[in-house]
């Protein structure tokens, strides 16, 4: 039997379906992953921006950054592969949907109850009073300011040396650890905490599904390995799942 339907199968026996997703899930909306080709933003490790630190030394240019993927997310679609996902929650019992993505596209294409790991793109957070606001479609200025004390905001996202929202990863951790099958999709699987939760998945007995490019640091504990694009393989099995 191939990797392909043996993981159908497992699709279509589970009870609980977690999936937990990455920048590639959203690579063909045309929105850069961090760590491929085309992840450099002028030059520059976007890594090197999503960082307090880079945010306290110069605000408006990360700003810059981020007003910049801002609008490349408003500009994308989702696609086949955040579309296949809303379609495998209405064929399982009950699936979580686990995302690091700031992008919002899971959403857009009709998934519900996302659990945004490292926050998102729409959000801005007062630096002053703490408020927190969703600015989507908007246009922000280069230094956006908090619409009901004035203060500089920022984005409302998990940066290198933060915290995880900790309701968002406690659900994500009780979801691994309940769920039989765990579907890994288009992560590099080296942030953590959020890679993690592969492991987590697999101490709790949950076969590990991983669909990606490329095999990841993860792939040697996966039961199986699916590689090529999200975009393509996710609607394959989705598919292969309800027959
Ligand atoms: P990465 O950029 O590290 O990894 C993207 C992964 O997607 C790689 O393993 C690629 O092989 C894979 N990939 C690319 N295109 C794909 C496609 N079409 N189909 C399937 N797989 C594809 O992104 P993440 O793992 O999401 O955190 O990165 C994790 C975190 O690091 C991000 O959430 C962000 C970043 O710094 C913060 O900002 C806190």
């Amino acid at each position: 039997m191939s990797d392909f339907t043996r993981a159908s199968a497992l699709l279509a026996q589970a009870g609980h379906i977690a999936v937990m997703t990455g920048a590639g899930v959203s690579a063909e909306s045309g929105i850069p992953t961090f760590r491929g080709p085309g992840g450099l933003w002028r030059g520059r490790d976007p890594m090197t921006l999503a960082a307090p630190e880079a945010f306290a030394a110069d605000p408006g240019l990360v700003w810059e950054f981020y007003n910049w993927r801002r609008a490349l997310v408003a500009r994308a679609v989702p696609n086949p592969a955040h579309i296949a996902l809303v379609e495998l929650a209405r064929r399982v019992p009950r699936l979580t949907l686990i995302t690091q993505n700031v992008d919002r596209l899971h959403q857009r294409a009709g998934s519900r109850d996302v659990l945004e790991l490292h926050g998102n793109l729409a959000e801005v957070r007062c630096l002053g009073c703490g408020a927190t606001e969703d600015r989507s479609g908007e246009s922000l200025p280069p230094l956006p300011q908090c619409g009901t004390c004035g203060t500089l905001v920022r984005p409302a996202v998990v940066w290198f040396g933060e915290s995880l929202p900790g309701d968002v990863w406690l659900a994500a951790e009780s979801a691994v650890r309940t769920a039989d099958l765990v579907l890994v999709v288009g992560t590099s699987a080296v942030v953590y905490p959020a890679a993690g939760l592969i492991a987590t998945a697999r101490r709790a007995g949950a076969a590990v599904i991983e669909v990606n490019l490329e095999p990841t640091p993860a792939s040697g504990s996966v039961a199986i390995g699916l590689y090529g694009k999200a975009g393509e393989i996710l609607p394959r099995l989705v598919t292969g799942a309800s027959s």
